[in-house]
């Protein structure tokens, strides 16, 4: 072990605060005329701005009316340019102090032109594209009266039984942070006041993922080590990139729900990240502190969570309700209250909307954004990136020009409403071209059957006699199978995560006929799909692709892009493997041959498909691997690798940097993502790759909770997935 005295301390609040751009710093302006309106309120009309309000469609009477008298300071799940307008106009004509409504909704991974789900987006390891889908997003909700997003939901997953893995960017703290950032960016924009930016929220804070047993609002229990490694990485990206909202996890961590966590929320948020945004509740989590047990009213679950530093409340409405009373009783100091009403102020004023109550929004714009043909084109590039080629055995694909009949076979080929994945907020499936269409558009002079085979969970297997029959008359069976667009996302955890249903029979028996199968997956989630592992030829996984799902998936299948995707989560073999992470610890006992290693008797420890894994239609290789020997605590390393198209098609790579430190005073992963790159390479072409590691990549927290950097050797691997890969060594020195 290295003493701790000769490392090299740190302090990353001090590198934090130089990056943050306080809402507060962006309008100053706004300032006197936030104090001149608290001097104003009443604490009714306080407490009014610190409570959220969900409508139904429009806002009924006795939501306009706490509008009217000031009761209400945000609606959620109100858009559209002409009702966002009326309700604002009740607010800002209406209501004594004409302050306006911030108007939220969740806009996840598009407003109309829907994108891949979160997690598939994640698997183009291109922020580059993520921003701008998160732009042409932020655009189209904009446009339409939005001024809020409930996203990006940045929450790391290490159990794919968790429904919402669907909603981020899968297990990594390093890629998670990178497309955190990128997400905030593109949502929010350089000016918040801008038309085409809505404020973005980083959610769900904190370790939401965490859950036990994948189970949907479980209890979360994790030490403080990997809370700060492995999962608070990505909200604090998120929060460095300027994020203007937070959004409480409605889980506990250790004993103490988030929505009552003055640690997480002030010591954390705000005096350790320098956060100067506003925090917001997740769906009546402020109530829901009486069923955690931690709060014996709705007062006192009121009161905890203002307290902890919760500025709004999403649809308890226990702060409008319930706080005057113990704020009139001196039990909670009226100081804590403007503190609150002021970070919401000044998110209002930030957005502009004291001086824009519609933010730009009209109906014209509204007409002319959704959908527009070059947000479609987007779509349609980010989904092609999204698909991971986990399986290419005998080159079945890309399909080749002797294919003369397609079979297209499953419940997922035509199926609109799944295409769109979970929470495709004001998506609307008629838009969705579905894999059959997408395939249909693209033959050409192929030839395309289409059999159904089964329903996603149906027990019946009436429909395989069809489907057997059009893959035998076939020279290809592409089965489009998985899970339905809604069986990952919120509230839909899985206890098991094979092939729902009778699908994977229906597999095998396509498989039987002897016809080369391309098996694509659909799915929010890794699925454990070790039998077609083993089987079948070719498999692609295809997520939830959004409105060009069918164009895309043809793009690839028909080779006019070559796959590029990488898996941003690992593949378990069983569900009895998870958590099963890349970025693991070696144990006291690696596995080994030893019977006393650690490991299961009845199934290997390693994943069906590793992390950062994906095939192309061409090979690469890489050579020439360079970094310096030695640096110091505070330097900067550069390591530089060659990567080679080998093949005979033009392709994109992601080039992946792990580093591990050998010996320090914590343990430490096997490996850790410490850099990563697109490139994009012809037949023959090479490329040099060049890569800067620092402290952020090479720290640890140590046995003090202090972030350092341990002198002593690291290894660095290069290479297309988290296995294998060029092996270097350097040597952090020690300080002198
Ligand atoms: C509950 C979800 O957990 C959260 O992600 C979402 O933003 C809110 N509901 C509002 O819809």
């Amino acid at each position: 072990m290295r003493p701790l005295s000769r490392c090299l301390t740190v302090l990353p609040a001090a590198l934090i605060l130089c990056a943050v751009r306080p809402l507060s710093a962006q309008r100053p302006a706004a300032e006197p005329k936030i104090d001149s309106l608290l001097a104003r309120m009443t604490l009714e009309e306080k407490l009014g701005q610190l409570n959220q309000v969900s409508v139904d469609g429009q806002p009924n009477a006795e939501q306009l009316d706490l509008a009217r008298k000031g009761l209400v300071g945000s609606f959620l799940n109100l858009a559209g340019a002409d009702a966002t307008h009326a309700a604002q106009h009740v607010a800002v004509t209406e209501s004594r102090l004409h302050i306006p409504l911030i108007l939220g909704l969740d806009v996840i991974h598009g407003y109309r032109t829907i994108f891949p789900i979160p997690l598939g987006e994640a698997a183009s390891w291109d922020p580059e594209a993520v921003e701008a889908a998160a732009h042409v997003a932020a655009k189209e909700a904009a446009a339409a009266g939005v001024h809020w997003t409930f996203a990006p939901m940045v929450d790391i997953a290490r159990d794919p039984r968790w429904g919402r893995i669907a909603e981020g960017s899968g297990e990594d703290p390093y890629l998670g942070s990178a497309l955190a950032a990128a997400r905030v960016r593109g949502f929010q924009g350089k000016d918040l006041r801008a038309p085409d930016a809505v404020l973005a929220t980083v959610k769900h804070f904190a370790a939401y993922g965490g859950a036990e047993g994948g189970r949907d609002y479980n209890t979360v229990d994790l030490s403080e080590r990997t809370l700060r490694e492995a999962y608070l990485p990505p909200y604090h990206a998120a929060i460095d990139a300027g994020a203007g909202s937070v959004m409480t996890s409605f889980n506990e961590i250790g004993g103490i729900p988030s929505t009552a966590s003055p640690w997480l929320m002030t010591t954390l948020l705000r005096r350790e990240w320098g956060f100067k945004g506003f925090v917001v509740s997740d769906w009546t989590a402020v109530a829901e502190l009486l069923n955690h047990g931690v709060a014996g009213s709705r007062a006192d679950a009121g009161k905890l969570a203002l307290e902890a530093g919760v500025d709004m409340d999403m649809v308890s409405r226990i702060y409008v309700s319930d706080l005057p009373a113990l704020v009139r009783a001196g039990r909670i100091p009226v100081a804590v209250v403007n503190e609150a009403v002021r970070r919401v102020l000044r998110a209002k004023a930030a957005l502009g909307l004291f001086d824009d109550p519609d933010h730009g929004a009209t109906p014209e714009r509204e007409r002319a954004a959704l959908l527009a043909p070059e947000h479609r084109q987007l779509a349609r590039r980010v989904a092609e990136e999204s698909i991971v080629l986990l399986k290419n055995e005998g080159q079945v694909l890309p399909l080749a020009t002797r294919v003369k009949t397609l079979a297209v076979i499953g419940p997922l080929a035509d199926d609109k409403v799944s295409a769109l994945g979970s929470w495709p907020g004001r998506g609307d499936p008629q838009d969705a071209l579905t894999p059959l269409a997408g395939i249909k558009q693209r033959a050409g002079s192929v030839s395309v059957v289409y059999a159904k085979g089964c329903g996603i969970t149906d027990t019946s297997t009436a429909g395989f006699a069809d489907a057997v029959a059009a893959a035998k008359q076939a020279d290809v069976a592409v089965l489009v199978l998985g899970e339905a667009g809604d069986m990952s996302g919120e509230a839909a955890s899985r206890a098991e995560l094979d092939l729902p249903g009778v699908q994977e029979r229906l597999l095998e028996a396509v498989q039987a006929t002897g016809t080369p199968v391309v098996l694509v997956v659909n799915s929010g989630r890794p699925l454990t799909i070790a039998w077609a592992a083993e089987h079948v030829p070719a498999i692609v996984e295809s997520w939830f692709l959004g409105v060009e799902t069918g164009p895309a998936l043809a793009a690839v299948l028909f080779g006019d892009v070559s796959p590029s995707g990488k898996l941003p989560v690992t593949f378990p073999r069983a569900v009895g493997q998870i958590p099963l992470y890349y970025n693991h610890k070696n144990t006291g006992r690696p596995t080994g041959p030893d019977k006393y290693s650690s490991k299961y008797i009845d199934l290997p420890v390693t994943p069906l498909f590793p992390f950062g894994h994906g095939l192309s239609y061409t090979t690469f290789s890489y050579s020439d691997l360079r970094l310096a020997p030695r640096i110091t605590p505070t330097g900067t390393l550069r390591v530089s690798v060659a990567v080679t198209n080998t093949g005979s098609r033009e392709a994109a790579e992601v080039v992946q940097l792990y580093v591990h430190d050998e010996v320090a005073s914590v343990t430490r992963p096997v490996r850790a993502l410490a850099g990563f790159r697109r490139v994009s390479l012809k037949p023959g072409e090479a490329r040099t790759v060049e890569f800067s590691l620092t402290a952020k990549e090479l720290g640890l927290y140590n046995q003090d909770m202090k972030f350092v950097v341990e002198p002593g050797k690291f290894r660095v691997f290069v290479g297309g997935s988290s296995v294998g890969g060029l092996e270097g060594e350097f040597e952090v020195a020690p300080v002198r």
